[in-house]
This record gives structure tokens, C-alpha cells and sequence, in this order.
């Protein structure tokens, strides 16, 4: 990430919104009461961006970037993202077919934007983007599992569904997504927060664009007990497991939201 702050004199009001919503305080008027780093504020900053985003003339611009070319804030309908949430379904059959190639580049794109711990980029996201690479991995994987003679409760429940024809790991899904963190990058306490969030706002998008998910602590069990599967998920250096989510077109249509009982909630 560059850390720099530039400003078009020619649009600044000197309103200092700027000023006032940056977290860490980095950012102060010049002589000129225009906006700039104070001393070492590149070495403060986090680059959340709020200066840039928050700017009501397009006069500042972060690390290079033409505040033009953001997409304007705001969302749709309260009620439609309700609906969203309570059709999120976990989809267990998915059609044999390649998420669409576009579909994929969305979701990717839209991986940028989750909030993480302090801003940092301490995640990786290892993709498996086609049936013939996911069919590749199942086939692996329980060749695998076949193999061990002594195996955990998991591996066994696996081994003995696969067997009378359930597959419990990947559920037959054309893609799958893990997530992993560098506990070393990531803020202390937040580094098992990021990847979920990740994994949550990539859940529900998915839904928007007419995907299936499952969450996988099965696949995600699995993973971690055999290295050797683990590995094929190229995971880098540094980087632990955190979770695994499947991903597809879904082969079923719910009908109906479930109806659940109320959230555990006490105002206090
Ligand atoms: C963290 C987490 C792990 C899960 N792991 C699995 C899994 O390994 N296999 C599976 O079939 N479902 C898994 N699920 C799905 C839950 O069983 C599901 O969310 C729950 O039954 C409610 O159904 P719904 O998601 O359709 O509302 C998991 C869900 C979460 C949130």
C-alpha cells in the first residue's frame, strides 16, 4: 500500500472532515490549511481511507488514487438486504458446473472491502475455481482417507459416509474457498475475527449473485489432519488455515425462509 495524501488546493475547503475522522489522528492543516500528513504520519497511518472517502469536494486523494474513480456510497433497500440475510440457506447440492467465470472475478473483487483488525491485510484466499480441480481434490482426498488405518472420528464418519455414497467434505461443490492468516501481520486478537468476517460478507454476496455456500468445518477438520490435502490448497508461508467455505450454483430452490426463534438479547 502507498501511504501519501495529495490535494487539489484548487478544490480544498479547509473543512478539516478530513482531520477529524482520521482514526489515528495522523493528519493535520499546513501553513496553508491544506491537509497533510503531520511528522511520521505515513508511519501512523493505517490507510482506511476515511480522509479520501469522507471529503466533500474530491480534493484528496490517498496513495495516488483518483477520488473519482470510487463508487458512490449508499445501498439499495433496508428490506431487500433482510430478505438476503434470512434466504441465506447452507447448500449442500450443487449443479457439476464451473461457477461462472465472471461470478468469480466479482467475488474476488469484492474480497478487498471486508473490515479487518487495524486495516491490516494479514489474509490469504486460496481459490479452487473448477469442478475438474474440486473432483481432482475429492478424488485425493479419499484415496487418502482410505488409506489410514487408524483414523479420527471425523476421518471415519467421512470414510464411512463416502463409502455408502455422501460425500461430508466437499458435498459435490464445483469451488471452494479457504482463508488463511498471517498471525504475525495480523492485529493481536483479531486474527481469528478477519477471516470470518471475510468468509461472512463473501457468504452473503454470493447469495446477492445467485451462488450456494456452505461453511466446512468438516473440509476444514480434514484439512488439518492430513497434510498432505492441506497442501494442495497452496496455501503461503506464514499463513495458518482458518476456514474453508464451499461454493457453486446451487442445484435446489428454497422456497421459503425457516422461521426461526428470537436472537438471545437482553438490553443492558
Ligand atoms: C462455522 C460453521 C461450520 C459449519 N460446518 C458445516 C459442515 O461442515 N457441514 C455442513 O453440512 N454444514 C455445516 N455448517 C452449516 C450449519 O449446519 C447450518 O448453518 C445450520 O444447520 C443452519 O442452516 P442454514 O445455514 O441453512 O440456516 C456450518 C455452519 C457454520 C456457521
Amino acid at each position: 500500500m502507498i501511504k501519501s495524501i495529495t490535494v487539489d488546493k484548487s478544490k480544498c475547503i479547509h473543512c478539516g472532515m478530513c482531520i477529524r475522522d482520521c482514526i489515528l489522528q495522523c493528519i493535520n492543516f499546513d501553513s496553508e490549511k491544506i491537509p497533510c500528513y503531520i511528522e511520521n504520519g505515513d508511519k501512523i497511518c493505517v490507510g482506511c481511507q476515511h480522509c479520501m472517502a469522507i471529503c466533500p469536494k474530491g480534493a484528496l486523494s490517498f496513495g495516488g488514487k483518483n477520488p473519482d474513480e470510487s463508487d458512490a456510497t449508499g445501498y439499495g433497500d433496508s428490506e431487500d438486504l433482510l430478505r438476503l440475510i434470512k434466504s441465506r440457506r447452507s447448500v449442500r447440492f450443487f449443479q457439476k458446473q464451473d461457477i461462472p467465470r465472471e461470478k468469480l472475478s466479482e467475488i474476488i473483487d469484492m474480497l478487498a472491502f471486508p473490515p479487518k483488525g487495524g486495516n491490516v491485510d494479514s489474509l490469504h484466499f486460496s481459490i479452487v475455481g473448477t469442478v475438474e480441480k474440486m473432483r481432482a481434490i475429492e478424488k485425493f482426498t479419499y484415496e487418502t482417507i482410505q488409506a489410514i488405518s487408524a483414523a479420527s472420528p471425523v476421518i471415519e464418519f467421512c470414510r464411512d459416509n463416502y463409502n455408502k455414497g455422501v460425500d461430508f467434505i466437499y458435498r459435490g461443490a464445483p469451488s471452494m474457498v479457504a482463508v488463511s492468516v498471517n498471525k504475525e501481520k495480523a492485529i493481536a486478537g483479531c486474527e481469528n475475527v478477519d477471516p470470518i468476517i471475510a468468509l461472512s460478507y463473501l457468504e452473503l454476496y454470493a447469495q446477492s449473485l445467485g451462488l450456494g455456500t456452505l461453511w466446512s468445518d468438516v473440509a476444514l477438520s480434514v484439512a488439518n489432519e492430513l497434510p498432505e490435502v492441506k497442501a494442495l490448497l497452496k496455501i503461503p508461508e506464514g499463513y495458518e488455515l482458518n476456514f474453508i467455505m464451499l461454493l457453486g450454483v446451487p442445484a435446489i430452490k428454497y422456497k421459503r425462509t425457516v422461521q426461526r426463534e428470537p436472537a438471545n438479547v437482553r438490553i443492558v
